[in-house]
């Protein structure tokens, strides 16, 4: 196993759409370790394959406080939702930014497991956020794009400055 570097906004590679998996094989199982262990180190709840500038239809999630109850989805697409929540978001790809998003309050997701089973997994609250802004991450979306423009030049202007200290 090993952790993966992790792309950061505003990179433009996190605005690639991810492609659908066509095979779930050893390159996939693997992938899908590495993004879990590189998640949990963070750590993280989430993580999408686009954020480590993999394009396809891959995310990791763990929203549990016990960190036990890791999730691979494959080709995920929500097909039900309802309702609305606010809650305060961040991203691995956005260091040290957090933020309020209205999401959906309740998903339903459909995707294949590691063995190509098909599922879906029904979630309110965090898992929902984590869900639904992992997803995001596939079709090339950050949450700070939520936000109001004001607030994503802040963003932009704050992350910009982070880069030339440490660079
Ligand atoms: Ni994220």
């Amino acid at each position: 196993m090993s952790l993966l570097p992790i792309l950061r906004f505003p990179d433009p590679r996190l605005k690639k759409i991810a492609a659908r998996v066509g095979s779930i094989d050893d390159g996939i199982r693997r992938l899908a370790r590495d993004m879990a262990e590189t998640m949990y180190e963070a750590p993280g709840i989430g993580l999408a394959a686009t954020q480590v500038d993999v394009h396809l239809r891959l995310i990791v999630v763990d929203a549990s406080e016990t960190r036990d109850q890791l999730l691979t989805l494959i080709n995920p697409e929500v097909v039900e939702q309802d309702g609305q929540q606010v809650h305060e978001e961040g991203c691995l790809s956005v260091p040290g930014v957090y933020d309020k998003v209205e999401r959906a309050a309740r998903v339903v997701v459909r995707y294949l497991d590691l063995d190509g089973g098909e599922r879906t997994v029904e979630a309110e609250g965090l898992l929902a956020v984590c869900l639904q802004h992992e997803i995001d991450h596939l079709q090339g979306k950050v949450f700070v794009e939520h936000l109001s423009q004001l607030k994503q030049l802040r963003i932009r202007n704050k992350l910009a400055k982070q880069a030339r200290i440490t660079a």
